[in-house]
């Protein structure tokens, strides 16, 4: 969500170009770069894409110290008044935001009579370091930083220096360094492409990068020591058709094991008995695919532990009273880490005395350190808005986790745990089973593309899954679906039943089968089209079977014809399947 990049280098604004282009994936309705020249700040930015941007600023002379932004809108509408870098009415200082400044209104009346370019929160910020600027501009920019509410990573360039400062206070921040320049970045993987090393800057504080290193304050103005370590050096490559994210749903096998190994080599879950056993409740918190991942590991677990297993979207913990203690344990699920609900919902977790799990594929992120502990879920760099691997990834991190919780807590015998273990290595190869039938999938896509509406249904441990390939197809297709338990269809949604309207059943549990089956009957007997995902057939459904793997690993395999149906459907329709409307990938505002 908005993507903000700064380089002093050679070629600084060329190499921001191509470093929005690698953000891009976190907003991408408005982009712009401002390039610091000996006697003024030029800024260029335009609505659309970067592509766009790309052609604007064709010929443009380079500079060696630019900022850049690639937007998704939060206050003030989709064109180039709104775009970042602002100016501030002097043209001294160029800013970039990410992030939201809560208190504009009330900062822009502090402004007095002054004319605003933009609807944007963020060009207070550009205005406010003119007003206060003292002569010294890190002591204006932590003057500024404690007149803001909200959250924000900002870059400033400030004219006649060659330099760049931020400040980040709940947004994502990190600066790197290398033989050929210094760097910003909202996104560890991004700078990697610049950085050798590479440090996440602290919650509340303010940074200078020129070309004699970084420089970190609290907002006191206190020096902060930068943190470096050396970042993975991450590839972000579309698959052969130009989509990232039918790429990123053929790794899942690959990905599968990784996890499976990540949580082995990681030491598994590193609680000790006596703090397993103190437990009463155990949250599963996430966000959209995250939440549906901590459904569905509830729900597979259940039976396992004598615990309440509690999954909630984090969005609703913050503000929902949901009783925390020493006896709460909470996994925060979060494919990027940076996800602002999923990071609040950490910080209330701890303030209240319990404990703190990122389930998490970014180990240097925001929630990552908000957290006591952290499992790494070794999805790999995940670019389609529409989250796929990381939630298999996700499951079979969480399905391992509990398990072994449930050892601890001696609900669950060495013996289970390690057969869990053991039939988690046949994931990968149903997984690719299920693929080799992506033929299937993509010609029954054809049929969902001209339907009005489509329900998932599924009971129990089928539900969430349901959940996720109901989220997956309206997110990226924008084809009306909802998600019911199977049971409930008849309690009002049959109304909705009639010729253009698909029911998927998913149904991976045989002693299941028969109700299943009574639902689809009840769907198909009113007119409406049905289709199962089950490793059986239904007399009424158009089957996609899967293979049939242990109960508690089934949802792994049985999710994925629903990614698949998704993305073919999508692109029946013409839509853009990486980067769906409305959509960015990081949502790291409340
Ligand atoms: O990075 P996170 O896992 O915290 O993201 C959470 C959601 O924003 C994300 O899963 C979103 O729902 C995806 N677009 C779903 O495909």
């Amino acid at each position: 969500m908005c993507g903000i990049f700064g380089a002093i280098c050679d070629g600084a604004v060329s190499n921001t170009l191509k470093a929005l282009k690698l953000l891009e994936y976190r907003g991408y309705d408005s982009a712009g770069i401002a390039a610091l020249r000996n006697d003024k700040i030029d800024v260029y930015k335009t609505e659309g894409r970067i592509a766009a941007l790309q052609e604007l600023m064709r010929g443009v002379p380079e500079s060696d110290v630019a900022i850049g932004h690639t937007r998704w809108a939060t206050h003030g509408s989709v064109c180039t008044a709104n775009a970042h870098p602002f100016l501030s009415p002097d043209k001294k200082f160029a800013v970039v935001h990410n992030g939201i400044i809560e208190n504009h209104l009330q900062l822009k009346r502090e402004l007095g009579n002054v004319r605003f370019t933009s609807q944007t929160d963020s060009e207070t910020v550009a205005y406010l370091l003119e007003k206060y600027f003292d002569g010294d501009v890190m002591r204006t920019l932590l003057t500024v930083a404690r007149k803001l509410q909200g959250s924000f990573a900002i870059a400033v360039l400030a004219l006649c220096e060659r330099k760049i400062y931020a400040l980040r206070s709940k947004s994502p921040l990190v600066v790197g360094t290398s033989a050929d320049g210094v760097f910003l970045c909202s996104d560890v993987r991004c700078i990697s492409r610049w950085a050798s090393r590479v440090a996440v800057c602290p919650d509340g504080s303010a940074v200078e990068i020129s070309a004699d290193g970084v420089r970190i304050f609290d907002f006191s103005g206190a020096p902060i020591q930068p943190d470096f370590f050396v970042p993975e050096r991450a590839e972000q490559a579309a698959g052969a058709n130009g989509d990232f994210m039918l790429k990123e749903i053929f790794e899942i096998p690959h990905r599968l094991r990784l996890a499976k190994q990540g949580y082995v080599n990681g030491g598994g879950l590193r609680l000790s008995v006596a703090e397993a056993r103190r437990f009463r409740r155990v949250y599963l918190i996430g966000c959209g695919t995250a939440h549906n991942s901590g459904l569905q590991a509830a729900s597979s677990a259940r039976r396992l532990l004598d615990v309440d297993l509690l999954p909630v979207v984090a969005s609703e913990f913050i503000y929902g009273d949901y009783p925390v203690g020493a006896d709460a344990l909470a996994f925060l699920i979060s494919q990027s880490g940076e996800t602002a609900d999923t990071v609040r919902a950490a910080e209330r977790v701890a303030s209240l005395g319990g404990v703190t799990y990122a389930v998490t594929n970014t180990s240097e992120s925001s929630l990552a350190f908000a957290c006591k502990y952290t499992a790494n879920i070794c999805a790999g760099g995940e670019y389609a808005v529409a989250s796929t691997k990381a939630y298999n990834c996700q499951l079979m991190t969480l399905a391992l986790l509990l398990s072994e919780l449930g050892v601890l807590r001696g609900s669950v015998t060495a013996q289970s745990h390690a057969e869990l273990l053991r039939n988690s290595d046949a994931v990968p190869d149903a997984v690719a089973q299920v693929l080799d039938k992506s033929a299937d999938v993509a010609r029954l896509a054809e049929e969902v593309a001209r339907c009005k509406a489509v329900f998932f249904i599924g009971r129990t441990t089928d539900y969430p899954t349901a959940c996720e390939g109901s989220l997956k197809l309206k997110e990226i297709s924008y084809i009306h679906s909802e998600a019911y338990p199977a049971g409930e269809l008849k309690h009002g949604t049959l109304a909705l039943m009639e010729s253009d309207v698909c029911v998927v059943a998913v149904s991976t549990d045989p002693a299941l089968k028969g109700k299943t089956a009574s639902s689809v009957t009840e769907v198909t007997a009113r007119g409406a089209r049905a289709l199962s995902v089950a490793p059986y057939t239904f007399p009424d459904a158009t089957p996609l079977v899967i293979p049939q793997t242990d109960p508690f690993v089934a949802a792994m395999v049985s999710v994925v014809p629903l990614q698949l149906l998704a993305y073919y459907t999508a692109k029946r329709l013409g839509r853009d399947v990486d980067k769906p409307r409305h959509l960015a990938k990081s949502v790291t505002v409340e």
